[in-house]
């Protein structure tokens, strides 16, 4: 199966998010991955449900909401209301990640966990069954153009190595520092969507760029 791209709208321009979503729709990118912050289990804060409410009539691509918030699982429903197709919560903000899991599928979404840079795969051993996807940070979460962690390569394959084992069809997606050449390293090593946030928004034909990100 291709990879897929999914542009990350915090690094679009908030002045002129209706221009940019209309961008995102008539480009190659399959999906619109939304980065909500709250602070707290980030040291930042992006946007918040009404962003998500007013781009979702709008938006002709799913929705990949990520979650960088203590406590995701209060907040279910109101991601699946502004329309998120798949909703990603942090493993280190869940405590009851297995009870998310099965609130986040009821309410009719995808359901992801995130992992930050430090945080090993194999503590996905009990849980991995039940993921529609896994999503790999490849930079701490918090804040759009920083470098990429080069041992995410290697991370993105022994997770793709323990999906194959179990015989499951969990998607990889890895966000942070996603260009070109970090990309097809990564879709090398078997992550099925790559996020990418400055690169795509700051190129100088977004939908040029997003093309060449499809086709590495
Ligand atoms: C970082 C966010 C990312 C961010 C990626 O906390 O989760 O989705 O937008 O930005 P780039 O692609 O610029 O690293
Ligand atoms: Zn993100």
């Amino acid at each position: 199966m291709k990879h897929k791209i999914a542009p990350s709208l915090l690094a679009a321009d908030f002045l002129n998010l209706q221009k940019e979503v209309e961008m995102i729709n008539n480009s190659e990118a399959d999906w619109l991955h939304m980065d909500i912050m709250d602070g707290v289990f980030v040291p930042n804060i992006s946007f918040g449900f009404p962003v998500l409410e007013a781009v979702k009539p709008i938006l002709k691509k799913p929705m990949d909401v990520h979650l960088m918030i203590v406590e995701p699982q209060k907040f279910v429903k109101e991601v699946a209301a502004a329309g998120a197709y798949m909703m990603n919560v942090h493993y280190e903000a869940s405590t009851h990640l297995h009870r998310t899991i099965g609130a986040i599928k009821e309410a009719g979404m995808k359901a992801g966990v995130t992992l930050n840079p430090h945080t090993p795969i194999s503590l996905l051993e009990d849980i991995i069954q039940d993921l529609d996807m896994v999503l790999l940070m490849s930079v701490n979460p918090g804040y759009g153009g920083q470098r990429f962690i080069e041992h995410s390569v290697n991370k993105t394959a022994r997770l793709k190595e323990m999906i194959r084992e179990k015989g499951l069809e969990t998607l990889i997606e890895v966000d942070g520092g996603v260009n070109l050449e970090t990309g097809k390293r990564l879709v090398d090593a078997g992550a099925d969507v790559l996020v990418a946030g400055s690169f795509v928004f700051s190129s100088p034909d977004p939908i040029r760029t997003i093309k060449e990100l499809k086709d590495m």
